[in-house]
């Protein structure tokens, strides 16, 4: 089973050694983040932000707070991604576009407002939760985009979260849920490692 993106997202590894010659433009910044809101989130609340560290002075800043790691410098960016507590309220604003664009009926904003209250009003262990899903899937969309465009990109929970909340003046409703490098891997970096065994992992039922 295979085809150009399977090859693509089984060939992806952790990039450990950036190029720190190489940047990338605020254009190439955006476009990757462009691409990767398009991934999925709970009744398409959209509780994310990423906040892109690019300059050298910022990216200093990062780095004393999450465990000296440096490709946070040596990478061209690092995304502070952040998955937002839902407020079910919200959800009107973020579902209009999709009446307005014809396809989705106006009564049913209503009964997915009630849905979503039904799921996170005073919920705040399942609004934590869904903050981090939405920061996860986010993150694993900008991983493969930046794959396939020939970058290379670090996840990171190595990061004083407290720190980088007050550091960045994230609100406080975010929760820093991932750092993720992105930038040009230089050839040192390790193979792919290789992963447990299938049988061992998938359980038919
Ligand atoms: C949630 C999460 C946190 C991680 N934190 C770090 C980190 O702080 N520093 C780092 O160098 N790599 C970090 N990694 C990368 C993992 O070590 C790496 O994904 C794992 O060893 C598998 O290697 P591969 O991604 O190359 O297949 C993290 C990965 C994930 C998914």
């Amino acid at each position: 089973m295979t085809n150009d993106i399977i090859k693509s997202i089984m060939s992806r590894t952790t990039t450990n050694l950036y190029d720190p010659s190489i940047t990338l433009s605020d254009e190439q910044i955006y476009e990757l983040v462009k691409i990767a809101t398009t991934a999925p989130t709970s009744f398409n609340f959209q509780n994310w932000r990423f906040i892109a560290v690019r300059t050298a002075e910022a990216k200093a800043r990062l780095r004393k707070i999450a465990w000296d790691q440096p490709k946070i410098t040596d990478a061209a960016v690092t995304f502070i991604i952040c998955g937002q507590l839902i407020d079910y309220r919200i959800l009107p604003e973020r579902l209009t576009p999709a009446v307005e664009a014809g396809f989705m009926p106006a009564e049913m904003v209503s009964v997915l407002e009630n849905a979503s209250r039904g799921l996170y009003f005073e919920q705040p262990q399942r609004q934590r939760d869904e903050a981090i899903r939405t920061g996860s899937i986010g993150a694993t969309a900008l991983i493969y985009a930046a794959h396939s465009l020939g970058l290379g990109s670090t996840p990171m929970i190595g990061f004083d979260a407290d720190a980088v909340t007050k550091e960045f003046s994230l609100s406080d409703n975010e929760i820093p849920v991932l750092l993720l490098s992105v930038g040009k891997a230089l050839p040192e970096n390790w193979p792919q490692k290789p992963r447990r065994p299938v049988n061992e992992v998938l359980d038919f039922i």
